[in-house]
């Protein structure tokens, strides 16, 4: 079947047009970002919550893996140290940058001094159009399927013809393609490339525990709900006895290191994904896309490339 885009961003053209969503607090690390872009995607180290060392360590490590393959670090434009992970990045090497939560015009400012390719991601036309006007490479548009935290309620396929439309520069899509079938789906929808994270967080080189991954398997349709993060943004999860605890109330955040530039306080997230991603899911929230329930093995990322990819062929040019 022709139906393979070949996905262009920046200087970066990728055997595959995929681009593995970065997954924060240490879900995706470099040991998954390696595996991804060795396999001809681009993976994505999540850089929220990481030290300059930490992450340098990580982009050497996935480069040590990729054999070639292209490596980018997303983080959350909310984090207090976002400019200086993406500066760390930049310093490093990385080879494209990746802005969720939020919008970075700094970010885009920096991908030119550099000669970068930044790539935000958004869920409205006007933002997409803003983020080609101060130069980035593309745009993710992610829409309420998505896994981790959302900037709207509507569907990534109501959400990409409408940014497509607006804007010249490659437009992803993200949210719900867990599957061939989804991949085939969104494929006819003519999209320039996917970014795809819960079926990576459920892959051998993901970085997190035996026991979330697991949840990721006992997932039935439908379980995945809304939280309300202290972030200020609403987050797709499954249930977990922690999940149950803070939809009675806020749970009191014991020790802060101020990690983002504005939060409620209700719980701490960066602790919550962290003992999630460290399988204590008694005190973790697990985040998860809506189609986490298509997902029935742990799998490796070759073998997720062979089951999404095999058989198709790219369209021609
Ligand atoms: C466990 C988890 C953590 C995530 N953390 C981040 C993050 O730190 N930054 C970000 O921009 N997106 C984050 N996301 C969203 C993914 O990068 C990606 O856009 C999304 O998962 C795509 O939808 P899917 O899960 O249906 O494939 C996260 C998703 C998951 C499942």
């Amino acid at each position: 079947m022709k139906i393979l885009p070949r996905l262009v961003i920046g200087n970066l053209r990728p055997r595959f047009p995929i681009i593995q969503g970065g997954m924060a607090i240490r879900v995706s690390t470099g040991r998954l970002a390696g595996a991804v872009a060795r396999e001809g995607g681009i993976g994505l180290i999540a850089g929220s919550g990481m030290q300059p060392d930490e992450l340098r360590q990580e982009i050497r490590l996935a480069r040590s893996i990729a054999n070639g393959g292209y490596i980018g670090v997303n983080t959350l434009v909310a984090a207090t140290e976002f400019m200086k992970v993406m500066e760390t990045a930049v310093d490093e090497g990385i080879d494209v940058l990746v802005a969720g939560a939020g919008f970075s015009r700094d970010l885009l400012a920096l991908g030119q001094r550099a000669g970068v390719p930044v790539v935000p991601i958004v869920s409205t036309a006007r933002l997409a159009v803003l983020a080609e006007q101060l130069g980035a490479a593309a745009v993710v548009v992610e829409g309420k399927e998505a896994g981790g935290h959302l900037g709207t309620t509507k569907s990534s396929r109501v959400l990409y013809p409408l940014v497509k439309a607006a804007v010249k520069i490659p437009v992803l899509i993200a949210g719900g393609i867990a599957d061939r079938d989804d991949l085939l789906e969104v494929l006819r929808m003519n999209v320039d490339g996917v970014q795809i994270g819960t079926r990576f967080a459920a892959s051998l080189e993901s970085n997190a525990a035996p026991a979330f991954k697991e949840r990721y398997l006992q997932a039935r349709e439908g379980d995945v709900f809304k939280i309300h993060s202290p972030v200020g943004l609403p987050g797709n999860a499954l249930s977990t006895p922690f999940s149950d605890r803070i939809a009675q109330g806020p749970i009191p955040v014991e020790r802060c290191d101020g990690c983002l530039k504005r939060c409620s306080r209700i719980f701490c997230i960066v602790r919550a994904l962290t003992e999630a991603k460290d399988g204590h899911l008694d005190r973790g929230l697990v985040f998860a896309g809506e189609h986490v329930y298509k997902i029935k093995e742990i799998l490796s990322v070759a073998e997720i490339f062979h089951r999404f990819f095999d058989g198709l062929e790219f369209k021609d040019a």
